[in-house]
């Protein structure tokens, strides 16, 4: 917790909120996913990795895995509080370099703690096209956001961009003990 109030302090818009996410909402977002089957799965914005532990631990053990994060110390903190993850210190929109390296060509669950209704139209639309286009027919993006952010601008073009980009959107229910309370999206490539 600790470590996160003080990335927010000096990251606040990469950050988002000073608290990392609660079980509840971790657990929503992993079944969300539908890790059991899945071949490939990234990870973007781990944050302080509490998605990350629950990942590894869902995961098939053949499955491939890894994580991009901006943040040095998350990266660092992440790395050591799930050992077994591959955490690379680098930018979300540089997935596709890390899919060559990692020989995947698609990926069937990708995994998101970016902000991303606090981004520009622009940055959603590369984010989303690049999320798009790095999964496999059925595979899944998923993601949240906050119940304060829910009536934003950011999160309307974020939904209308969910709806230009993929066939269909599941929505969770509000995760209310979630610091600040948050739900989840479920964007599907048919
Ligand atoms: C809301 S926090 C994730 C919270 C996480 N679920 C937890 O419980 O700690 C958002 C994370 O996305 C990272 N991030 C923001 N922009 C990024 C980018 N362009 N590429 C990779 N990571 C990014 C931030 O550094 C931060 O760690």
């Amino acid at each position: 917790m600790a470590k996160h109030i003080i990335e927010f302090i000096k990251h606040p818009i990469n950050t988002a909120t000073v608290a990392p996410d609660s079980t509840e909402l971790t657990r929503i977002v992993i079944e969300m996913a539908d890790l059991a089957k899945a071949k490939t799965v990234v990870e973007l914005g781990p944050g302080s990795g509490g998605f990350t532990e629950q990942i590894i631990k869902s995961i098939p053990p053949q499955t491939k895995f890894f994580s991009l994060e901006i943040n040095r110390k998350f990266v660092k903190h992440t790395k050591k509080r799930c050992p077994a993850a591959t955490v690379y210190h680098d930018d979300a929109l540089n997935l596709k370099e890390y899919m060559k390296k990692h020989k995947i060509q698609h990926c069937d669950s990708i995994i998101s703690g970016l902000p991303l209704t606090v981004l520009s139209e622009d940055l959603q639309e590369q984010i989303l096209k690049l999320v798009k286009e790095s999964l496999s027919p059925g595979g899944r993006f998923v993601t949240y956001t906050y119940v304060h952010r829910k009536k934003s601008k950011g999160n309307a073009r974020l939904k209308r961009l969910f709806h230009d980009h993929f066939d269909r959107l599941e929505v969770s229910r509000i995760v209310w003990k979630n610091l600040p309370p948050a739900y989840v999206y479920c964007a599907i490539k048919e």
